[in-house]
């Protein structure tokens, strides 16, 4: 099971396990990460997933497809490691991964 650490707006470092096969959204959700909405449930569609990936670690990622980026352009605080949590599948390759969880996205 990998480890993923988020980090919320407010520097709380939250440390979970997470299940292969999950998406990174579905990983916050369940470890409690109330910033990220997930609106729409996973489908690409809200933004309210948005998370920003630690620089070191977001070019080892799947590039966004062009559903997500296409999403990306509308959500809040964007930068150029933004994500969108609902389309990262969670693999024992991501062992480690660190994730900034924006402030609100609501
Ligand atoms: S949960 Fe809606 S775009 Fe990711």
């Amino acid at each position: 099971m990998p480890k993923i650490t988020f980090i919320e707006a407010d520097g709380n470092r939250v440390e979970t396990m997470a299940q292969a096969g999950n998406s990174l959204m579905q990983t916050a959700v369940n470890a409690g990460i109330a910033a990220i909405a997930a609106e729409c449930g996973g489908v690409c569609a809200c933004g309210t997933c948005h998370c920003h990936i630690e620089p070191d670690w977001f070019g080892r990622l799947v590039p966004p497809a062009v559903d997500e980026a296409d999403m990306l352009e509308f959500v809040i605080d964007p930068d150029e490691h933004s994500r969108l949590s609902c389309q990262i599948k969670i693999t024992d390759d991501l062992d480690g991964l660190i994730v900034y969880v924006p402030e609100s996205q609501t």
